[in-house]
C-alpha cells in the first residue's frame, strides 16, 4: 500500500528518500513526508499533501533538509483523510520516536485508548500515531532500549506492519520491524538502505536482507544487526537481487494484472478483518446506526462496471440473507432517469476509485432527494467517499491494472458483510448464524490462494482459446453475476467479443449465435439451479458450442457434459462470487498475455472514469 524507504550513510539522505519514493510512484498515493537527522540536532520532519513533486517542490530536491540519516514515506490512507496532518513521518509525544509505517494496526482503537488513558495525546487520525507512542511508552519504560522498545510493541500490536524508526538518542541508527508488511534492507560500501519495495533501493545497492515476519533490526551506516521478537541477535544472509527495474516494480509478476490477482487473499483478508473484532461483526467505525438499518425499506446499488457486476451478486445475497427488497443501477442511467426514490431507502455507491463521474452525480442525485447514501470506497478521501453519509473502505490497496481484480473481490466483501449485518440486525438471522457465517468468510482467502496456485491448468486453456471469435457466459442467479464479471474481464483485455447472458434467456434470441466451436462457459455453483443450467449448456452443446464448466468440487458429473471443467472449493452458495471470479480472471488475464496485448493498460479505457 504506501511506501517506505530509509538510509543512513555517508552521503546527503533527503535526496536518497525522495529518489527512492520516486520508484514507488506506481502504487499511487495521497501524501508523502520525510525526517532526515543531521548529526545530533533535532531530525526535521517536512510532510506535503499531493504528489511527490510536491514534497520534492517543498525541500528543493531534497536539498534545503541537510542530514544523513533519515526515513520517508508515501501514504495511501487507510485511517484518516489524506492530509499533511496524517501524513508521515509520526512523531511521538516525548519526541523521542519519529517513524513511518506500512499496514495496518487493528487494535489501533484499544491501543490509543490505553494510552490516552495513560495521558498521551494524538494530532492525527492515524493508527500509526498510535504506534509510533506505543513504542515511547515501552522506550520509557524498558531501560531506553530502542531494541527493547519495539519488540514491546510488536507483542501489543495485532495487524500487518513495516515500521522504519529513528529515536531521538540515537542520530545514526534507524530501527526497523515487520509482520505481514514487505520490507528488504540493503547494504553497499558503509551505507545501508530500508525499503517496502525492491525498486525504491535497486540504483543503489542490489545486497539486500529480508527481515522475517516478527523480526526486528538495528540499522548503522554500512550495518545491520536482526533480532527475533525475544530480543535475541539473528544471524542472517545477505542476497543478491537479479531483477531489473522494471519487474522489481511488479514484484517480479510480468504485469500488474497478475500481481495483483495474486494480492486478492490479503486484500480480502484485510477488508475482512477490519469490521470483524474477535469474530463478531463490529462496523462501528462504518457508522449506520441500527435504527438506520432497521427503518430501511429499499436498498439501491448503484454503480459502473465490475463496480455494478458486484452489486449484481450482492443483490442476491442481501435479498435472501436480509429479507431486504434491492434494486441494482448502473449509474449512467440512474442519474438521468428521475429515479423515484422511497424516502426509507438507503443508496449503496460501489466504487473502487471513489472518482467516477456517473457514480459520483448518481450519489448527488440521492443526497438531493434525501435518501441516506453508503458509499463502499477504495480510494481514502476521494470525492464518494467524502459526499457519501457513511462510508466502507474496501482495504485493496493501490490498483494500478485498469482492470479491476482486488477491489472488485474486496467489494463484494464489503457487499456480504453489510447483508450480514442487515440480516442480524433485523433479526432475518440470529447471531449464531451470523458468527457461523463471519467463520465462512474468514476461509474464502485461504480458497482463493488455493485457485490461484492452480493456475497453469487455466493457462494452458487460455492457450487454445486466443483465437477465438465469440464467447458466451452463462448462469443463473449469482453466477448470472459472475457471468457478468467474467465477460467483461475477457473482453476489455483481450478484445474478444463476449456477452454474458441469463441461462434461461438464451433461447430468446443469444442462441442463434452459437455456432460450431464457439466457446461457451457454463458458471454453476447455485446447488438449486445447477440442474436448470445444465440443461442451457447441453443445449448450447447440440448446436455446436465446446463447452467449459466453472463449479464446486464435488459436481464430477458436469464432465458428462463439459468439454473443460474447472473446480473450486466448497463454499456458502452465498459467496460463490468470490471464487469463482478467480479463474474467470485469470482466462481473460492469459487470453490477453496469448494476443500479445498490453494487459494493464488495453486499449481506449482509462483507470478511473472522471467523464460521464
Ligand atoms: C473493469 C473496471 C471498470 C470499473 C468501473 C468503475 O475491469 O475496472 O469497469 O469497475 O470503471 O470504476 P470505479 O470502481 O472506480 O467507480
Amino acid at each position: 500500500m504506501c511506501g517506505i524507504v530509509g538510509f543512513t550513510g555517508k552521503q546527503q539522505a533527503a535526496p536518497i528518500l525522495l529518489d527512492g519514493l520516486s520508484k514507488l510512484e506506481y502504487r499511487g498515493y495521497d501524501s508523502a513526508g520525510i525526517a532526515v537527522r543531521d548529526g545530533e540536532k533535532d531530525t526535521e520532519v517536512i510532510k506535503a499533501k499531493g504528489r511527490l513533486r510536491i514534497l520534492a517542490e517543498k525541500t528543493n530536491g531534497g536539498e534545503s533538509v541537510p542530514g544523513m540519516c533519515g526515513i520517508g514515506h508515501t501514504r495511501w490512507a487507510t485511517h484518516g483523510e489524506p492530509s499533511e496532518r496524517n501524513a508521515h513521518p509520526h512523531i511521538s509525544n516525548d519526541g523521542n520516536v519519529i517513524a513511518v509505517h506500512n499496514g495496518i494496526i487493528e487494535n489501533y482503537q484499544e491501543l490509543k485508548e490505553k494510552l490516552l488513558r495513560k495521558g498521551y495525546s494524538f494530532y492525527s487520525s492515524t493508527d500509526t500515531e498510535v504506534a509510533v507512542n506505543l513504542v515511547a511508552y515501552y522506550y520509557k519504560k524498558y531501560g531506553e532500549s530502542p531494541v527493547e522498545a519495539v519488540r514491546h510493541a510488536m507483542v501489543r500490536i495485532r495487524g500487518s506492519y513495516a515500521l522504519a524508526l529513528m529515536f531521538r538518542d540515537y542520530p545514526e541508527e534507524i530501527f526497523a520491524a515487520r509482520k505481514d508488511s514487505p520490507m528488504i534492507l540493503g547494504v553497499e560500501d558503509g551505507e545501508s538502505y530500508i525499503a517496502s519495495d525492491v525498486p525504491a533501493i535497486l540504483k543503489y545497492t542490489r545486497n539486500v536482507y529480508y527481515i522475517g515476519n516478527q523480526e526486528l533490526a538495528c540499522v548503522k551506516k554500512g550495518e545491520i544487526t536482526f533480532y527475533n521478537l525475544d530480543g535475541e541477535e539473528i544471524e542472517k544472509e545477505p542476497k543478491v537481487i537479479e531483477w531489473d527495474a522494471e519487474a522489481a516494480e511488479k514484484a517480479g509478476f510480468e504485469h500488474f494484472m497478475m500481481k495483483e490477482i495474486h494480492e486478492q487473499p490479503k486484500a480480502v483478508a484485510d477488508t475482512l478483518n477490519s469490521v470483524i473484532r474477535d469474530g463478531k461483526l463490529d462496523l462501528s467505525e462504518i457508522g449506520l446506526e441500527e435504527e438506520v438499518i432497521r427503518s430501511i425499506s429499499q436498498i439501491y446499488i448503484v454503480a459502473c462496471g465490475s463496480a455494478y457486476h458486484v452489486g449484481m451478486a450482492a443483490q442476491y445475497v442481501i435479498e435472501d440473507l436480509a429479507g431486504l427488497p434491492v434494486r441494482v443501477e448502473l449509474a449512467s442511467e440512474f442519474r438521468y432517469r428521475k429515479p423515484l426514490l422511497d424516502p426509507n431507502g438507503l443508496a449503496v455507491i460501489i466504487s473502487q476509485s471513489g472518482e467516477t463521474a456517473d457514480s459520483l452525480a448518481a450519489l448527488r442525485e440521492c443526497r438531493e432527494k434525501g435518501i441516506r447514501t453508503l458509499a463502499i470506497v477504495n480510494v481514502v478521501g476521494s470525492s464518494i467517499a467524502r459526499e457519501a453519509d457513511n462510508v466502507f473502505y474496501t482495504l485493496a490497496g493501490p490498483e494500478i491494472s485498469v482492470a479491476t481484480t482486488k477491489a472488485y473481490s474486496t467489494q463484494l466483501i464489503a457487499a456480504y458483510v453489510l447483508a450480514l449485518q442487515f440480516a442480524k440486525v433485523r433479526g432475518e438471522i440470529t447471531v449464531e448464524q451470523c458468527d457461523s457465517y463471519i467463520k465462512e468468510l474468514q476461509t474464502i482467502p485461504d480458497k482463493i490462494q488455493k485457485i490461484i496456485e492452480d493456475k497453469e491448468r487455466i493457462q494452458w486453456f487460455a492457450a487454445k482459446q486466443a483465437n477465438a471469435k465469440d464467447v458466451f457466459f452463462i448462469g443463473r442467479g449469482i453466477d448470472y453475476a459472475i457471468s457478468l464479471e467474467g465477460s467483461l474481464k475477457m473482453k476489455e483485455i483481450s478484445y474478444i467479443h463476449s456477452e454474458a447472458y441469463a441461462a434461461g434467456e438464451l433461447k430468446h434470441g443469444t442462441i442463434s449465435l452459437i455456432e460450431d466451436g464457439t466457446l461457451v462457459i457454463g458458471v454453476l455453483t447455485q446447488p438449486e439451479l445447477y440442474e436448470k443450467t445444465v440443461s442451457n449448456m447441453v443445449e448450447c452443446k447440440s448446436r455446436g458450442a465446446y463447452l467449459m464448466g466453472l463449479t464446486t468440487f464435488g459436481n464430477y458429473n458436469i464432465e458428462d457434459t463439459a468439454d473443460f471443467t474447472v473446480y473450486i472449493p466448497k463454499t456458502d452458495p452465498h459467496f460463490a462470487t468470490s471464487l469463482a471470479v478467480i479463474p474467470l480472471q485469470l482466462l481473460g488475464y492469459y487470453v490477453s498475455v496469448n494476443k500479445g496485448l498490453d494487459v494493464d493498460k488495453p486499449r481506449n479505457l482509462a483507470k478511473s472514469v472522471t467523464v460521464e
